[in-house]
């Protein structure tokens, strides 16, 4: 059995210090200098040096943690798992490949594969208790609701995974449960929207087929798909894996940082992806894009209204790739060659093309570095491949699962773990006298 990856050999290396000027003090600081030279002022002993703390909203400029996941360089479009280009992984990886190099730092052996299937297999199945959830909730529910709710119930059927302590065959029957539990429950949840049948798992199929099987088969007719769909799904996944500290991922490292077990922290990162300038985006780039094609604003005008910051054009821009995001790229090459195979066209991908090329050649757009993210092609991707609009942050879930599972047991075996907890600049009232309840005027 592989034992789990200790850190990169080069990082954490303090190569030098800083030295910070404040109105009353001084103060020499540690600089901490990652494997791609990537230079970091360690604040960690400020406020004891100097009585002051770091103000920095949206964390725009903190690092806060040291990870060997994933490395992304923004301005150059590189995004690496474990050191691999993305390109590399995307072309020629399966998903559970890289699920397992992203958690356990090297990509796996054929054995070790083999049986990791075999638990995914294993853990297929949902308890029987858990097909009560779901018929108490309501057949419209959201199922990104649905997801987050039952990952963390699934932690009611597993208690011999809720400890933290894990070693490494312990976290990988964590990793098989959670992967293998998230594509039953999204395929249950997307069956009971169409008050159909709940299609029982396939031991026999791949990763991705099963899911497939799951989604679309009938008990009258078997969904068995052509290669191209599963390798397109494959890549999605492969794509949406991980993205080293964005807001899921630090959402599930800070409810880790607690000690919470692995189902709730899951559940947690789901939770954070729901919203629309983050997972949510997938769907909300379809819901812009077929309301241009209803009618409504042509490119142009859209391109404008987003100038005139009435309108945020979804799917573009990104907190770290201020020159292009790779995975855009491999998906839009996707796009083209799926439909290719299938003999289908989509008018959406016309449409986001044509905004694309406009909003790339917009002085706007290129002063503020914004371009097509992850989420610009991906679902039409996904439309294609037959997957519902409300079931689109759903698969983003799904993809991104490994990637947490990596980040919250990279947390849990860090030296310097302590529990996350900001402190704030309070703005409020100063101190106040307590008015009664008698003595209160309008
Ligand atoms: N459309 C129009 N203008 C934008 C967009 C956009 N999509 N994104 C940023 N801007 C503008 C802002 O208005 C701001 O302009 P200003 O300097 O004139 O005020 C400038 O670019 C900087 O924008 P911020 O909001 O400060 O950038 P931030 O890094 O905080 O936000 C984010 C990043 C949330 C991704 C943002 O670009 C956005 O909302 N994009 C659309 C939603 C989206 O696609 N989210 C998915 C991101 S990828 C993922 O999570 C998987």
């Amino acid at each position: 059995m592989q034992p789990a990856p200790a850190p990169a050999p080069d990082a954490d290396t303090q190569r030098a210090s800083a030295r910070v000027q404040l109105p009353e003090v001084e103060v020499d600081l540690p600089v901490i200098v990652g494997t791609e030279d990537e230079h970091a002022v360690d604040i960690s002993r400020f406020r004891d040096k100097t009585g002051y703390v770091t103000l920095d909203p949206g964390f725009g400029n903190t690092a806060a943690c040291k990870s060997a996941i994933t490395y992304i360089d923004g301005e150059q479009g590189i995004l690496r798992y474990r050191g691999y280009p993305i390109e590399e992984l995307a072309e020629t990886s399966t998903f559970v490949e890289v699920a397992l190099l992203l958690i356990f730092g090297e990509l796996p052996t054929k054995e070790r594969l083999e049986r990791f299937r075999g638990m995914l297999t294993d853990e297929q199945l949902l308890h029987e208790g858990m097909r009560y959830h779901f018929e108490g909730f309501p057949s419209h529910g959201h199922p990104m609701a649905m997801l987050s709710a039952m990952i963390n119930a699934c932690g009611c059927y597993h208690p011999e995974l809720l400890s933290s302590e894990m070693d490494d065959e312990r976290l990988l029957r964590a990793t098989a449960t959670v992967m293998s539990k998230v594509c039953t429950i999204a395929a249950f949840s997307y069956k009971m929207t169409k008050g159909q049948r709940m299609e029982y798992p396939d031991p026999s199929l791949s990763y991705c087929r099963n899911f497939l099987h799951m989604m679309f088969s009938k008990p009258h007719r078997r969904y068995d798909p052509p290669l191209q769909v599963v390798r397109a799904l494959t890549k999605f996944l492969i794509l949406h894996a991980d993205h080293e500290q964005n807001c899921s991922t630090s959402t599930v490292r800070m409810v880790g940082s607690s000690g919470a077990n692995v189902f709730a922290s899951v559940a947690s990162g789901v939770c954070a992806l729901w919203g629309p300038l983050h997972g949510g985006a997938n769907m909300a780039v379809i819901e812009m894009l077929q309301e241009i094609q209803a009618g409504g604003d042509d490119p142009k005008t859209v391109v404008a209204k987003v100038k005139d910051k009435k309108f945020r054009l979804m799917g573009f821009g990104h907190r770290v790739y201020k020159n292009f995001d790779p995975r855009s790229k491999i998906l839009e090459k996707t796009c083209t060659e799926l439909f290719d195979v299938l003999g289908v066209s989509d008018p959406l991908l016309d449409t986001a093309r044509e905004l694309a090329s406009i909003a790339l050649t917009d002085d706007y757009f290129l002063e503020r570095k914004l371009y097509p993210n992850v989420d610009f092609y991906s679902g039409i991707i996904l439309r294609a491949l037959g997957i519902p609009l409300n079931m689109f942050t759903v698969m983003f879930s799904i993809g991104r699962v490994p990637g947490w599972i990596a980040h919250w047991y990279e947390l849990y075996g860090d030296p310097d773990r302590r529990i996350c907890r900001p402190r704030q600049i309070y703005t409020g009232a100063g101190k106040r006298e307590y008015v009664p309840m008698d003595a209160r005027r309008c």
